[in-house]
């Protein structure tokens, strides 16, 4: 626990429905809700449960090794922590919480654009931890390469910018719930634009409204004013893997946003193989949506990704107890990954390979 008094969750689903009763129901339905009738949120857990594995038996697994490095960086474990927006809604401390919470267990904390505590002061609440900052591309070029300034100058070692929102998905549970997200704070400026919402009609037809612009072209106006490493969040295809790592980026997460975005969107444990494939063997490769348990780590490590990320979950833990919520969440998941690799007769994460699968 990094501070307060351990919380105590014995599993997720405490910490969900904990977590379900102490916010109001529009933040809930902000956390929880996907885009349109959530067939890609569902869909990511479901991808997981068809999954199941080879176990191998009578080794001796007295020992296990849980730790890996992220693009050449320490990890305690083959996890991180998704950027989410507005966290304060969940916990006053917000982002600070989360920070601390992944400083105190060894993990990589990537930290959003719409955060609602600057990203300086995230910083300060975890000098030794490592964090990685999540770009939302601003409508003026100059906005971004602010940002991206302020992220490094305040010890962020990588740019993860999110290519899966050329336009905000339509979100049936929130446009109900009611939108949260005007009376949040901007922490890094009340002039940052979250994704455009669109397209809008027009007299001339359909078209995206200015802030929409996240091309190929971004990619490399980014690599140029930046010398932190680049990961591109949201791709989902060979061809696009392919061409990032032309282009110099680093890593690659598969995401579907959580099912936030395109509602038929493939599960991303569908989509991790033919990204593996496109990145070759240069460019690392994550997975984010639905990873709730140890088995789904070893099941997405064993179709070739370096990590997986948690989104809802830290929201729920950090609702249900701030900082020590969080870490109770991360050691739940740890202590359950080293559960499963001495189910499965593997003694570290670099023995998970293909052999563990169907
Ligand atoms: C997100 N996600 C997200 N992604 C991003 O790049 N920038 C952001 O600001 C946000 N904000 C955000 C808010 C909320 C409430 C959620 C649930 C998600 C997506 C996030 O990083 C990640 O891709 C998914 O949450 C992973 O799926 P699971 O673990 O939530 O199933
Ligand atoms: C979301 C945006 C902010 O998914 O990324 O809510």
């Amino acid at each position: 626990m990094t501070d307060g008094s351990a919380p105590g969750f014995r599993t997720l689903g405490e910490l969900e429905s904990v977590a379900a009763r102490a916010v109001p129901p529009s933040v809930w339905a902000y956390v929880q809700g996907g885009a349109g009738e959530e067939r890609a949120l569902a869909s990511n857990r479901e991808a997981f449960r068809r999954r199941t594995l080879r176990p191998r038996v009578l080794v001796d697994v007295e020992r296990l090794e849980l730790s890996t490095t992220l693009l050449g960086e320490p990890s305690a474990a083959p996890l991180f922590l998704c950027p989410t927006a507005y966290q304060g809604l969940l916990h006053p401390e917000g982002e600070c919480a989360t920070a601390r919470a992944a400083a105190g267990a060894g993990l990589v904390g990537v930290f959003s654009t719409l955060s609602t505590r600057p990203l300086e002061e995230i910083a300060t609440a975890a000098p030794s931890g490592r964090r990685w900052f999540q770009l939302y591309v601003q409508p003026e070029f100059p906005a971004t390469a602010q940002l991206v300034d302020r992220a490094e100058r305040s010890g962020y070692s990588a740019i993860v910018l999110t290519v899966d929102t050329p336009v905000f998905g339509i979100r049936d549970r929130q446009a109900e719930g009611g939108s949260v997200e005007a009376s949040a704070a901007r922490g890094n400026g009340p002039g940052l634009q979250p994704p455009p919402r669109g397209p809008v009609r027009s007299a001339q037809g359909f078209s995206v409204p200015r802030g929409g612009t996240l091309t190929w072209e971004t990619v490399r106006q980014l690599r140029s004013v930046t010398r932190l490493p680049v990961v591109l969040k949201g791709v989902a295809t060979e061809e696009d893997a392919r061409r990032a790592a032309g282009l110099g980026v680093r890593g690659l997460v598969v995401s579907n946003h959580g099912g936030r975005q395109l509602d038929a969107a493939r599960p991303t444990l569908e989509s991790l193989p033919e990204v593996v494939r496109g990145a070759g063997p240069d460019v690392e490769v994550y997975l984010d949506g639905g990873v709730r348990r140890g088995a789904d780590i070893v099941v997405a490590l064993a179709l070739g990704a370096k990590a997986v990320g948690i989104g809802r979950p830290v929201l729920w833990a950090l609702a249900a107890g701030g900082a020590p919520g969080v870490a109770n969440l991360l050691d739940l998941l740890t202590t359950e990954l080293a559960n499963v690799l001495a189910l499965t007769g593997r003694r570290s994460v670099r023995e998970i390979d293909g052999s563990m699968l169907d």
